[in-house]
């Protein structure tokens, strides 16, 4: 005879539900604001809105055919002042920005064409400051160590928090087979290390920036899979008649 049980998602008690609930619908909406977040730091970095491959290489591996300065001299800030004082900003940059020659050469020009926005702007580098255009003309190397440590770890302690709840409520989950369920479980911690890993690799060598795409994509399909299926055998399953005498947690 199968033993009878309630430890599953349809036959949990009310508040036990209400709490799972609560827990998914805050969680829930946490990833939609880290994939719009995503979407304006990572995905605006080649200049153009939505995440691509090149914003991944831009954020971790930088530019480093060249600097930030004349990237934007070629791009976004070609029309601000004349190709000829380009030219001369550009040549500045690669020659290693002395501040003897921005002091005769560079600093008339930004005070010129680009202080009416750039001294302005608490949001845009002060390109009249030889010490912030320094930065803005040196060979850009993408993230510093120092924050990806930071951001990784952060990642990796919050991240494992959520999916470790995410995936003890969907353990009560009914009708899947074992292993299918263990696999869908353990799926998140794996594409979170892949994930926080390939942010290094690509540091390293830009050849690795899909691995940052699929690690992401990875664990928000796995974690919508699981919250999506808790909320409907929590609340649709017993409404539909449907219950389960499954002991979920019992090997
Ligand atoms: C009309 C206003 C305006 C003028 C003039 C202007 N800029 Fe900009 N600049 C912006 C805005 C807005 C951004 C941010 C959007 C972008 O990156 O395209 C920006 C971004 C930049 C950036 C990238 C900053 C970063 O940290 O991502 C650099 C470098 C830059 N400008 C250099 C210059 C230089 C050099 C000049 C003068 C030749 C200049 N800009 C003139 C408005 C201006």
């Amino acid at each position: 005879m199968k033993e009878s049980s309630w430890l599953n998602l349809p036959s949990l008690s009310l508040s036990v539900k209400s709490l799972f609930t609560g827990y998914i619908f805050v969680v829930g909406l946490g990833l939609m604001m880290a994939g719009g977040q995503i979407m304006l730091t990572h995905g605006m970095a080649d200049g153009k809105f939505g995440l691509s491959v090149d914003d991944i290489v831009y954020s971790y591996y930088g530019n480093r055919e060249g600097s930030k300065l004349e990237s934007k001299l070629n791009g976004s800030m070609k029309d601000k002042a004349t190709p000829k004082e380009n030219l001369t900003m550009i040549k500045w940059a690669r020659e290693g920005a002395d501040e003897t020659t921005w002091n005769s050469t560079i600093k008339p020009i930004v005070e010129a064409k680009c202080a009416i926005c750039h001294a302005h702007i608490s949001t845009l580098p002060n390109v009249t400051s030889y010490e912030d255009m320094k930065q803005i003309a040196a060979v850009d190397h993408g993230a510093e160590i120092g924050s990806l440590t930071r951001v990784s770890h952060i990642h990796l302690f919050g991240i494992s928090f959520i999916f470790f709840f995410v995936g003890l409520i969907f353990s009560m989950a009914v009708g899947f087979r074992p292993w299918v369920k263990a696999a869908i479980i353990f799926v998140p911690f794996a594409f979170l290390i892949l994930d926080i890993a390939s942010w290094w690799l690509t540091k390293m060598n830009p050849g690795f920036a899909w691995l940052v795409i699929i690690g992401g994509f990875g664990y928000s399909i796995a974690a919508g899979v699981m919250l999506f299926t808790s909320l409907y055998q929590m609340w649709i399953m017993p409404m539909k008649g449907q219950t389960s005498e499954e002991n979920t947690w019992k090997g």
